[in-house]
């Protein structure tokens, strides 16, 4: 029964089911009691002095913000209580090897969508779980398929905690109250084709031809291939996009773009789109690059970036179509037989 049933409960019984799950189970625990504190500190915004850019870029070049830094403190100290064997983060360079006897190592990305932080907008945190390999120094190099849990929280009008320990994705809501996590969905499943489309509209002159082709397909609607009418959203928030496709649909695009730096896109691979990608297949999504299955691509450096394109899976697989056959980008772009007649009116 949902409403009632709380994450340690839920926890509790995943863990009877092997020492694996134990370790897992005391991971997902240990992100979710970070949670409570980063969900109480978000809340405070300037009055914990949280707003605004901190001095460092992280490894990736991105400006770090106080609260990406706070956030990463937070979790480095919940999850310093369990043995994992190896943890990483978007705000460090390097992975940290922790206990080489855990059976689990973390990927994290501790605060995502930071730039809302100042807006007030809806931000997060989105953790991997993987099973320690023989060879450590390997452990983030896994394909995404590896990977035995995943998840995110969303900090917005409500704390919520979205997982998937690989038999369906269930969500939880924090009772601020009780400091504690409740099970309010379970089994989310997306619904194959979108209703609405997510990607950063301004970047539309960088845009390769086949994610061109694939937005003008939806912005011509019920009147061009798509055969219906979709919405647009942009949150910036990548956590935001993926709560909003897993509870009423859509399509999220952040491909790569012509921008210097953007050849992959901005997304990271190991503490985002595998772990968005796990949970969006378990609810019966797709997550691809345009050419490749999200969850079948291994990390080379810890910190590379890649296209991501999830979601409603018809339409994951026509922007995948669209990338692999030039000759459909001819056939819906061609001026002359525009859809009004044999010229353009
Ligand atoms: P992060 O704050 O962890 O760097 O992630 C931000 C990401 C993602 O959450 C969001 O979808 C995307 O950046 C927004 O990118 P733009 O600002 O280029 O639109
Ligand atoms: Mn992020
Ligand atoms: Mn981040």
């Amino acid at each position: 029964m949902t409403g009632q049933r709380t994450l340690e409960d839920y926890l509790q019984r995943y863990a009877e089911t092997g020492p694996l799950a134990l370790a897992v189970a005391g991971a997902i625990d240990a992100v979710a009691s970070a949670a409570v504190e980063i969900a109480d500190l978000t809340g405070k915004g300037q009055l914990a002095g949280i707003l605004g850019v901190a001095t460092g870029r992280n490894s990736d070049g991105d400006l770090q913000r106080h609260l990406d830094i706070r956030a990463d403190a937070i979790i480095r100290r919940c999850l310093g209580r369990i043995p994992i064997a190896a943890l990483a983060s978007e705000e460090a360079r390097e992975a940290e090897i922790c206990d080489p006897q855990g059976r689990i190592c973390v990927a994290i990305d501790p605060l995502d969508g930071s730039s809302n932080i100042d807006i007030n907008m809806t931000v997060g945190t989105i953790f991997s779980i993987l099973p320690t390999p023989d060879d450590l120094a390997g452990c983030f190099r896994q394909p995404g398929t590896a990977q035995v849990a995943a998840g995110f929280v969303t900090y917005g009008p409500q704390t919520s905690l979205v997982l998937s320990v690989g038999e369906g994705v269930d969500v939880f809501t924090l009772d601020r109250a009780a400091a504690c996590f409740r099970l309010v969905r379970v089994g989310l499943q997306i619904s194959t084709h979108a209703e609405e489309f997510a990607i950063n509209a301004s970047n539309r002159r960088h845009w390769d031809a086949p994610v061109r082709t694939f937005v003008d397909e939806c912005l011509a609607g019920v009147d061009g291939p798509a055969n219906r009418d979709l919405n647009m959203r942009w949150i910036g928030s990548l956590v935001a996009e993926t709560f909003r496709i897993l509870t009423r649909g859509g399509v999220f695009l952040y491909p790569s773009d012509a921008r210097p730096g953007y050849g992959d896109g901005r997304l990271r691979l190991v503490y985002e789109a595998h772990p968005i990608g796990f949970i969006i297949e378990q609810a019966g999504g797709l997550a691809s690059t345009g050419y490749q299955r999200i969850l079948d691509l291994s990390a080379q450096s810890l910190h590379q970036r890649v296209p991501l394109m999830m979601g409603a899976s018809h339409d994951v697989r026509r922007i995948e179509e669209l990338h692999c056959d030039p000759l459909l980008i001819a056939s819906t772009t061609a001026p002359l037989f525009a859809r009004r007649g044999f010229f353009r009116l």
